[in-house]
């Protein structure tokens, strides 16, 4: 079965490469190296010793993504491919409106134009909201509070309207929740150049130094130590259900909505922690306003991937810290 990778350099697109080629899947990847590096292609190579195929290509130019069809059988697709800083699609609404809603729809064109029907769709946690109760379900009300999160909506959407219309199609909508950590042979992960957003990287850069101090956004949250509250899940542990996705999609049509996460909860003290201690490293921290926009808790109840797809995280906490450092260290020869 030959599967079309969107953004399969990116940090969850090249595990789950990695995974697909690991179960011999023929594997071809688009990437126009937005926000992922070149050097992961060889990367890839060097964990699994398989070839695979690939295209520099942005997935909004119609006529590149319909050159990789006609040289390609391709059989399903799993797509990555997307702009993902919540606060700069604030900033930048018209950019991520575009990039993210254009490519999935010249994508759906095309795989519709080349007789391929089956898509896994990279979407977000993010389209619970502020969710009334806990843990969440799959059935929850769904909101959102960015336009970074209203792509992911527009498009569960759009591609839900796509499968009802055609009886073919068959559309595995996958709604992570926080992936860290990085591959065990230190390979690939999570590296970004800027400032980063998120907690795990930001750790990462206050361990090797290049950051003074994590800012804990709010300590007055109604959780177990007044900090907000998350579903950490391991990279691995995710493209792993991208693979069970697949397995179940190639028969089935209709749209199949399930959530990747552990079921539990971590703080962000308890993160810091952590890492500190199985990294054996310092993490100096300082407690900091609220973060506009952000939740006190958000974690999944993942009881339907684990009965309908026989997917479910193993990898805990310290798992993800160790392995987000030793790839970090192995990058930056520390
Ligand atoms: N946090 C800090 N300091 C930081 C960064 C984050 O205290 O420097 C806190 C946040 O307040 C939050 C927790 O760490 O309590 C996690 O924050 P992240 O930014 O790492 O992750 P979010 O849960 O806010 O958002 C992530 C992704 C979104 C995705 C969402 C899905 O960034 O793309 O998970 O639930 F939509």
């Amino acid at each position: 079965m030959k599967i079309l990778v969107t953004g399969g350099c990116g940090f969850i697109g090249s595990h789950t490469v990695v995974e697909l080629l690991n179960k011999n899947y023929e594997v071809v990847i688009v990437d126009n190296f937005y926000n992922s590096k070149r050097e992961v292609l060889d990367n890839i190579k060097e964990i699994t010793h398989k070839s695979f195929g690939f295209y520099e290509a942005d997935c909004c130019d119609e006529t590149a993504m319909r050159k990789i069809f006609k040289e390609n059988k391709i059989d399903a697709v799993i797509h990555f491919a997307g702009y993902k800083a919540v606060g700069e699609s604030v900033a930048k609404p018209l950019m991520y409106y575009q990039n993210n809603i254009d490519s999935t729809l010249i994508l759906v064109k095309v795989m519709k134009e080349f007789d391929c029907h089956k898509l896994v769709f990279s979407s977000s946690a993010t389209v619970y909201g502020s969710p009334a109760s806990l843990p969440i379900q799959e059935d929850f009300p769904l909101s959102t509070t960015n336009p970074y999160g209203t792509t992911k909506l527009f498009i569960e959407r759009i591609l839900t309207d796509i499968a009802h219309a055609d009886n073919e199609m068959g559309v595995v909508l996958l709604r992570y929740f926080n992936p860290i950590g990085a591959h065990k042979s230190g390979l690939i992960g999570e590296n970004p150049n800027d400032i980063p957003n998120n907690l795990m990287p930001y750790i990462v850069k206050v361990a090797t130094k290049e950051l003074p101090q994590v800012n804990v956004f709010g300590n007055d949250y109604d959780t177990i130590d007044g900090t907000g509250v998350r579903d950490y899940i391991h990279v691995v542990d995710l493209a792993l259900g991208h693979i069970k996705a697949i397995e179940k999609i190639k028969d089935t049509a209709g749209v199949l909505i399930y959530n990747l996460g552990t079921g539990k909860g971590t703080s962000v003290l308890e993160l810091i922690e952590t890492f500190a201690r199985v990294n054996q490293v310092e993490v100096p921290y300082q407690i900091t306003d609220r973060r506009p926009g952000d939740i006190a808790a958000c974690y999944a109840d993942p009881t339907k991937a684990k009965e309908e797809l026989g997917w479910e995280a193993v990898r805990n906490i310290e798992d993800m810290c160790q392995d987000a450092y030793s790839f970090v260290k192995k990058v930056k020869n520390l």
